[in-house]
């Protein structure tokens, strides 16, 4: 595992090492298997930041599940502006099912956000978020998160399916950028 990495001429140095987040994975499965034990769940993974923590989490959760995947995509700027676009082609069969939403990253939670009501609409029996990382001091909402792996500072992380302009997510940790990069 490096210390440092460049992307795109950016310098990232490390934040969290693959045992911290495969640990603090096992123990977000234990969670989430007391909490779903017989019911009807399927895990649906936010494309494509989450493809990786989703295919840890759901071997870190000994229960029979389905999963499912979800293109969503905010059409302004970069990053976390603007209006949150879903794909509802992309949509699995979720009706009268417990539904966990598995994102990457909380930022703003609009991402989130939208995707819950889309779910709702869709006759979800119940909607959990599990995500890997969460930016609280970005959080434009007030209701709890149910699963956060890590809370970290408002600063851009890279790697474990986080990319910075499509490079990056293929890093095993997590790397933030250098402070006198921004
Ligand atoms: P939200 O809608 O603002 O919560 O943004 C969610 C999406 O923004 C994530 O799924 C990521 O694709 C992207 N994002 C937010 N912060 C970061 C970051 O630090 N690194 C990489 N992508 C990020």
């Amino acid at each position: 595992m490096k210390n440092e990495v460049t992307i795109h001429g950016k310098r990232f140095e490390i934040y969290l090492s693959q045992e911290e987040i495969s640990k603090r994975i096992q123990s977000m499965g234990e969670a989430i298997a007391k909490d779903f034990l017989n019911k009807n769940l399927i895990l649906i993974g936010v494309l494509n930041g989450a493809t990786v923590f989703l295919s840890d989490l759901i071997r870190a959760i000994d229960l029979p599940l389905e999963i499912g995947t979800i293109r969503a995509s905010s059409y302004i700027g970069v990053k976390s502006s603007g209006n949150v676009v879903v794909d509802r082609k992309s949509l699995p069969e979720i009706r009268d099912k417990h539904v966990i939403l598995v994102e990457d990253i909380v930022d703003t939670g609009r991402t989130l956000d939208e995707l819950q009501k889309v779910f709702m609409q869709m006759g979800a029996k119940s909607i959990a978020i599990a995500t890997l990382l969460h930016k609280p001091e970005a959080f434009e909402f007030n209701y709890p998160l149910n699963y956060v792996g890590f809370e970290i500072p408002n600063k851009f992380v890279v790697g474990f399916g986080l990319d910075y302009d499509e490079l990056g997510r293929n890093l095993p940790a997590i790397y933030q950028i250098r402070e006198h990069e921004y």
